[in-house]
């Protein structure tokens, strides 16, 4: 099956990694086009996975922008519309992972008559979205084969934006379980006199709710600490001065570190006591929720979108309010002094998140689904 990936952008955020897992079975003959240049293009090809950089320059319609914004950007979707329809015919289906290749996708889809695949990784709600933009995906999406929604709380999001339930399914995130279990724990980031480290994992980014884990810090004894892991990947700077503000404010400047975005986030989340999730706004599926169940490590997650789904509250990890750090140090407090229950949720979390998730499994229900689509081009009168 030859296969036109295409994603906007050129950073390894939870969607392009997906992507990379989706992506492998079909390297041969298939190629992942992405709109801008960046560390993605490298781990694909480090993964001998054929990329090629689609754009020279960056799109600058956002999410929360309205249509006015995304018709002045015309000018720089053309030339890249232009190159995709080119392309697509080589192909026999376009694969669309984010919202801007699914505009440039579903114009070549139509243009070329190649089926359209639309994995939708975002929850199409006001809090991400404009509502003309919201629209615009919906009326877009509608016309795939298959919009494959990374959780069922994006999928219900998408339907009650419009989104039509026959062609959506869920297909949660897969992966190689056997990766995690890998006992080569380097800590990687200063202990010092810690006792109690609470890891975070995740781009920095205001609706990822950090500063709610450092204000959950003035709640918990002194000997707890937290590493944040991860970097403002789309020019959230503002948001990261902030944060340095509020640990000064807090006086907390000895409890906090941040390392930035690393490639080796399974040895620091071994290294870690535990992990902590904050979205502040539902969150549409949580890699790090499961990485965290698959390190074996006790995961405290937002209790909003897909983390909800991920998680039975004191089964495989647990659940708190968003944008609640008293809470969210209680239970944090509640753990810790019943650590022997804790650690055996987590080993139990592990068992079963390896099946869950299996990357194997995930990629078959893909291809079976994908063989389909165009099983039925093809007998389509
Ligand atoms: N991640 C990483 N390095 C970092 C921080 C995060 O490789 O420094 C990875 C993390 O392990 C996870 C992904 O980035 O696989 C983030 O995905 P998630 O679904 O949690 O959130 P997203 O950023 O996609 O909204
Ligand atoms: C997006 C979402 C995240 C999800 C990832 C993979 O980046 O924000 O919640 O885990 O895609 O589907």
């Amino acid at each position: 099956m030859k296969i036109l990936f295409l994603d906007q952008s050129g950073k390894s955020g939870g969607a392009e990694l997906c992507l990379l897992d989706t992506a492998k079975p079909y390297q041969a003959g298939s190629l992942i086009g992405l709109f801008e240049d960046g560390p993605f293009r490298s781990l694909l090809e480090e993964h001998q996975i054929p990329v090629q950089v689609l754009s020279q320059t960056t799109i600058r319609v956002r999410k929360e922008s309205s249509w006015l914004t995304g018709l002045s950007s015309l000018s720089q979707l053309l030339p890249l519309v232009a190159r995709v329809v080119q392309l697509s015919r080589q192909y026999d289906l376009i694969f669309v992972n984010t919202p801007k290749a699914l505009v440039v996708g579903a114009v070549a889809s139509f243009l070329t008559d190649r089926p359209l695949v639309y994995h939708l990784h975002d929850i199409l709600s006001r809090e991400h979205f404009s509502a003309s933009n919201r629209r615009l995906l919906v009326t877009l999406a509608n016309r795939a084969a298959w919009v494959i929604a990374n959780s069922q709380a994006t999928r219900s999001t998408f339907i009650a934006a419009g989104g039509r339930s026959e062609i959506s399914s869920v297909v949660y995130n897969g992966f190689q379980p056997e990766k995690y279990t890998q006992k080569s724990v380097s800590a990687s980031f200063q202990t010092g006199i810690s006792k109690f480290t609470i890891g975070h994992f995740s781009r920095l980014s205001p609706w990822k709710g950090q500063h709610i884990l450092i204000e959950a810090l003035t709640h918990c004894p002194e000997d707890v600490t937290s590493v944040f892991v991860g970097d403002a990947l789309f020019g959230e700077q503002k948001y990261v001065q902030q944060l340095h503000q509020q640990i000064e404010q807090l006086g907390l400047r000895d409890r906090v570190q941040f390392l930035g975005f690393r490639a080796d986030v399974i040895s620091l989340m071994g290294a870690c006591d535990l992990i902590a999730h904050t979205s502040t706004a539902a969150e549409p599926f949580g890699r790090v929720i499961v990485e965290a169940m698959l390190c074996g490590k006790p995961v405290i997650a937002a209790k909003a979108g897909g983390a909800a789904e991920l998680i039975d509250h004191g089964v495989n990890g647990w659940l708190v309010a968003p944008g609640e750090p008293k809470q969210l140090a209680e239970m944090i407090q509640a753990l810790r002094s019943d650590w022997q229950t804790t650690i055996a949720v987590a080993q139990s979390a592990q068992r079963q998140a390896s099946d869950r998730f299996h990357l194997e499994k995930v990629n078959q229900q893909i291809h079976q689904r994908l063989t389909q689509v165009l099983d039925d081009r093809e007998y389509a009168p």
